[in-house]
C-alpha cells in the first residue's frame, strides 16, 4: 500500500515544487544547485499533467511539437544523470520506496518529507544529505510521474562514465570555473581565443570547441566526430539539435551547470521566445537556460542537452499572447508551420 504518499505528492502543484526546490538550495551542495532547478525544468509537472488529461494525448503531443525524450516513464534511471547526486541513486530509490511502502500519514511539508528521505539515503551511501538532497527532489517527482509500480520495478542503474563517477563534487566544480590557457600570449589575442563547451559531464569525451563570441550551435555543428543522428534523430548538423537557428523554434535549448556568466546577455526576442515554447528561464540577465544558436561564449561552459523540445508555453502556461513568426524561407518552414497551427487552433 503506497496510496497516502502518493496522494500526499499530488497534492502539489508545479509552482509549490518549484518553491521547495528553490527553499532546499542553501542546503544542496554547489555542485547541484544548478542542476537541480534544471531537472525540474526538463520535466515540468504542469506540461505532464495537461498530456495526461488531454482528450486526445497523441494529438496534444502534435500540437505541441513534441520532440524527443519527454515522458519519465521511459528514463526512470537516466534522467538525473547530470546531477551530482545521481551517484546514489539506488540508494534514494530504495529509500523512497521504504518511505512509500511505510504508508505512514505525512503530516509535514514536501521539504521535510525530502529531508527525512535524503538523510536516510545518505546513511545508506555514506555521504553528506547534502549531496543526496537534489537525487530525492528528482526521485519523488519522478514516482508522481510514473507511478509506484514502476518506479520500484526500475533497475537502480547509473549511467556515469567508471572514471568520472570517482571525481569528487570539489573536483567538479574546479573543472566549471576553468578557462582554457591561451598559451602566453594569450593576452594579445582577441577574436580567435577558442574555449570549450563541455556537452555532457558524465563521458570524457563529451566536449566541443567554441571560438570566442561564437553561437553554440555553431560551434556544435563543427564537431564530427560521431554520427550524431543516429543517437538523436534532432541532431541534423552536431550534438546540440537545431532547425531554424533563429529563435524560432526551440529546438536547441540548453541549461548551464556552469559558466552561465560567459555566456552573452539574452536578448529580448530569446526572452520572449523561451515563453512561447514554455521553457521556464529564470529572470536573470544570464539565466541557466538558453538558446543554443543565440547564446554566444566568451569562456568555457559545461551545459546538458535536454533530451526534447516542443511548443506549449500558450496551451500550458497561458504566459504569451501571440507566436511571432519570420517569413518561412528556411529549412525551417515547414515545422513554423505547424507551430503556427498549433499555437492558433483548438
Ligand atoms: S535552432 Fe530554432 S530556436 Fe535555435
Amino acid at each position: 500500500m503506497t496510496t497516502k504518499f502518493l496522494d500526499f505528492l499530488n497534492k502539489f502543484s508545479e509552482t509549490e515544487w518549484l518553491e521547495a526546490v528553490e527553499e532546499l538550495l542553501p542546503e544542496i551542495h554547489e555542485v547541484d544547485r544548478n542542476a537541480v532547478q534544471i531537472w525540474f525544468r526538463f520535466y515540468p509537472l504542469a506540461l505532464f499533467r495537461y498530456l495526461e488529461n488531454a482528450e486526445d494525448k497523441a494529438k496534444a503531443i502534435q500540437k505541441f511539437v513534441m520532440q524527443g525524450d519527454f515522458e519519465l516513464k521511459d528514463q526512470i534511471d537516466s534522467s538525473h544523470k547530470f546531477l551530482y547526486g545521481h551517484r546514489f541513486w539506488k540508494e534514494t530509490k530504495d529509500a523512497i520506496v521504504a518511505h512509500a511502502e511505510s504508508n505512514s500519514n505525512e503530516d509535514g511539508d514536501l521539504k521535510s518529507v525530502v529531508k527525512e528521505i535524503a538523510g536516510q539515503a545518505a546513511q545508506a551511501a555514506k555521504t553528506k544529505e547534502c549531496l543526496t538532497k537534489s537525487i530525492v527532489l528528482a526521485g519523488l517527482m519522478t514516482l508522481v510521474q510514473v507511478g509506484f509500480d514502476s518506479f520500484k520495478s526500475s533497475e537502480g542503474k547509473i549511467y556515469i562514465d567508471a572514471k568520472e563517477v570517482k571525481k569528487s563534487a570539489k573536483e567538479i566544480l574546479a573543472a566549471r570555473a576553468k578557462d582554457d590557457s591561451q598559451g602566453i600570449f594569450g593576452f594579445l589575442k582577441t577574436i580567435d581565443k577558442k574555449f570549450t563547451i563541455t556537452y555532457d559531464e558524465t563521458l570524457r569525451a563529451g566536449k566541443f570547441n567554441i571560438i570566442n563570441d561564437e553561437e553554440i550551435a555553431s560551434a556544435s555543428a563543427r564537431n564530427q566526430t560521431q554520427n550524431w543522428l543516429d543517437k538523436d534523430a534532432r541532431c541534423v548538423e552536431g550534438v546540440v539539435p537545431v532547425e531554424c537557428r533563429s529563435a524560432a523554434c526551440g529546438t536547441c535549448w540548453v541549461v548551464v551547470l556552469g559558466g552561465q556568466e560567459k555566456l552573452s546577455e539574452v536578448s529580448d526576442r530569446e526572452r520572449r521566445q523561451m515563453k512561447v515554447f514554455g521553457y521556464n528561464q529564470p529572470a536573470d540577465e544570464k539565466p541557466f537556460m538558453r538558446l543554443a544558436c543565440q547564446a554566444r561564449a566568451f569562456g568555457n561552459a559545461s551545459v546538458v542537452i535536454p533530451p526534447w523540445n516542443g511548443v506549449f508555453g500558450k496551451k500550458v502556461y497561458g504566459n504569451v499572447e501571440e507566436i511571432e513568426l519570420e517569413p518561412a524561407t528556411t529549412s525551417a518552414a515547414k515545422l513554423r508551420e505547424t507551430i503556427s497551427q498549433a499555437v492558433g487552433s483548438e
